[in-house]
């Protein structure tokens, strides 16, 4: 988590690096804060509790200037969100500022060392400081010599910037398991967590490899390898729009998110599916024979994507015809699961950095596995560490809660068990070709369903006071209630919880009572039936059901008080369609709320912490 962006260069580095703070405030917002270094060797911090809006507040009419700056927004973990705690962080002289995207795991034991033998008094309760003082310590007229002894000590994650008043022309970074980019401007340069924050300067960045140290001033970047050794760099041009991580019109970016779904599904298809109608993926290089002798699959993720796996165990498993388990990914690397060079491995990330993802790919790797991800944000850890990568299309995702990244997912989980199912020649060809026309139809049928926004808003108003949702579904339309309550409790916090609909009268339907609201989700023929009778039991004990039901499912109008139809579509693909309606019912309801809907409390986007 945590935002970090610096600027050296000729120009004024405090609106650069507010302004790069703003995108970058989806990965943490409970504090943030700025230090610039003047030519007249003066280290200026401002430091605020609360949103970077906060921070501006406190910067007033100040007329901050320096060439060299940075700057940081935070999600907490070592000390509460408060203006101490908030970065950037000095040491003891008042010369060094440090800001850190990540975690020091051996932060006390630094702490102790610092304050027992070397009398340094610390400020915060945050490990970054400790960064700061060791740099501090070892600060000996070359910035970039301290921080490569400071890095020596330091255990866990960080990305960090550093700079110090002594030399106001250069600025120094580090990257181990945290995000960290290099901007190359003209004439300036600039180093970032992610992308958005600097698309408004600059196309053309240098990805930073982990145990990776960069030395950057208004005209040179210099990258070094964990030994020091110079290493060179390819250029990769960013080619989003800037627009891309803006609002475009819209009150919140995940309204803008969940409208850019026909598109970016559009886009996750193309290139993909041949004149032919043939699955071609470049970017997976996987023969006949490897994929037969797979004879274990794991999907492993976290939050959305995860429930992304749950829906692509089904997929994989009908199309390739091999069984697929899926595990939470805190879960997976910590029982020791059963992998050897016959297992693949399937990573699933929008941001490509959660911690969690991360190391339980590299567990599997480490045992032999065959890695894939499907990931969206280009050049990011997991795509980097995985065998093949299959990425969404999606662009930027800057709402906390994931949608467009959703549906991208699932399209990729789609595309896999075809490509895989298609090689191994287990896929009857009518059987192929129904499922990539009904690929190929989905931008069309959301774009219907975003056609219903206005009933679905009406819906809300009736439904926004609720304190306890229910989500109930069988086959893949349990996956989807998994999903659809998430995003509801997390931008309302109404307290939501999904079900598999016939594990109800295993001990949820006790908690059903006069009113309560169940969203029944009941797109499977061949389980409609079922679903009925699900909604029957819970109507029986006085709940209020809203069904979510495929175009020509009469029966839902008599069983359920409200419906919202999706367009006819084959079974196995309709988590496409049904989550799209749920989407927009939860960002009404927390609209109407009041929630600050693409902030929810205590959340990030980007959890690279464990
Ligand atoms: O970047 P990732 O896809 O790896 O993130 C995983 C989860 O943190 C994420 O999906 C989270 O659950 C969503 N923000 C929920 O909307």
């Amino acid at each position: 988590m945590c935002g970090i962006v610096g600027y050296v260069g000729h120009s004024n580095a405090t609106g650069i690096i507010i302004e790069g703070l703003k995108k970058l405030e989806y990965r943490g917002y409970d504090s943030s804060g700025i230090a610039l270094c003047t030519k007249e060797k003066e280290l200026i911090v401002r430091k605020k509790k609360g949103r970077i809006a906060n921070l501006e507040e406190l910067i007033g009419d100040e007329n901050l200037y320096g060439n060299l700056g940075i700057g940081h927004t935070r999600w907490a973990t070592h000390g509460a969100p408060s203006d101490v705690n908030a970065h950037p962080h000095t040491d003891a002289s008042g010369r060094i500022a440090v800001v850190h995207n990540g975690i020091i795991e051996n932060y006390q034991i630094l702490r102790e060392e610092l304050e027992n033998e070397h009398g340094i008094q610390f400020k915060s309760e945050s490990d970054t400081e400790v960064i700061a003082q060791l740099i501090g310590l070892y600060y000996d007229g070359d910035l970039e010599e301290a921080v490569f002894k400071a890095t020596e000590r330091m255990r866990g994650a960080y990305g960090i910037g550093v700079i110090c008043v002594n030399e106001p022309d250069r600025m120094v970074a580090v990257r181990k398991d945290s995000p960290l980019i290099v901007g190359l401007g003209k004439g300036c340069n600039f180093i970032a967590s992610d992308i958005p924050a600097l698309l408004k300067h600059v196309r053309q960045i240098y990805l930073i490899e982990n145990n990776e140290m960069v030395v950057l001033n208004a005209n040179e970047v210099k990258i070094y390898n964990g030994d020091r050794q110079p290493v060179s760099r390819e250029v990769f041009n960013v080619n989003w729009e800037d627009e891309a991580a803006e609002k475009g019109g819209y009150d919140h970016f995940m309204l803008k998110e969940i409208h850019e779904q026909p598109q970016v599904i559009k886009d996750t298809l193309a290139g993909r599916i041949d004149e032919n109608g043939e699955i071609a993926i470049d970017s997976i290089h996987m023969s006949k024979e490897e994929i037969e002798s797979f004879n274990r699959i794991y999907i492993v993720a976290c939050g959305t994507a995860y429930h992304a796996g749950l829906v692509g165990k089904f997929a994989i498993e009908k199309l390739a015809g091999v069984g697929v388990e899926v595990d939470v990914a805190s879960e997976f690397r910590y029982r020791d699961p059963f992998i050897d060079e016959k297992t693949l491995f399937i990573a699933i990330s929008q941001s490509g950095e959660t911690l969690d993802t991360l190391a339980a790919l590299r567990e599997a790797k480490a045992k032999g596995a065959r890695i894939m991800s499907i990931v969206n944000v280009v050049g990011s850890s997991v795509a980097r560490e995985s065998d093949d990568v299959l990425y969404t299309w999606a662009g930027p995702e800057i709402a906390v809660a994931s949608t467009k990244a959703y549906t991208t997912q699932l399209i990729c989980m789609y595309l896999l068990g075809l490509y895989m199912g298609r090689k191994k020649g287990v896929i009857a060809d009518d059987v192929y070709r129904r499922y990539v026309d009904e690929l190929e139809a989905a931008p069309d049928r959301i774009r219907e369903i975003l056609k219903g926004e206005k009933h679905i808003e009406t819906l809300a108003r009736k439904l926004y006071r609720r304190n306890n949702v229910f989500f109930i579904g069988r086959g893949y339309d349990a996956a989807v209630s998994y999903e659809a309550s998430l995003k509801l409790k997390e931008i309302s916090y109404i307290n939501s919880f999904a079900t598999a609909a016939g594990e109800l009268k295993h001990g949820t339907i006790a908690l059903i009572e006069q009113d309560t609201l169940v969203i029944a989700i009941a797109t499977q023929q061949r389980l409609f039936e079922k679903m009925l009778s699900n909604i029957q039991e819970v109507k029986t004990r006085g709940a209020y059901v809203l069904g979510i039901a495929k175009a020509d499912s009469t029966e839902m109008d008599q069983q359920a008080e409200d419906v919202i139809y999706i367009p006819q579509c084959m079974d196995e693909v309709s988590p496409l369609l049904s989550i799209v309606p749920l989407q927009i019912l939860a960002y009404y309801i927390a609209k109407l709320r009041g929630c600050d809907i693409d902030k929810p409390k205590n959340l990030a986007k980007s959890v690279t912490v464990e």
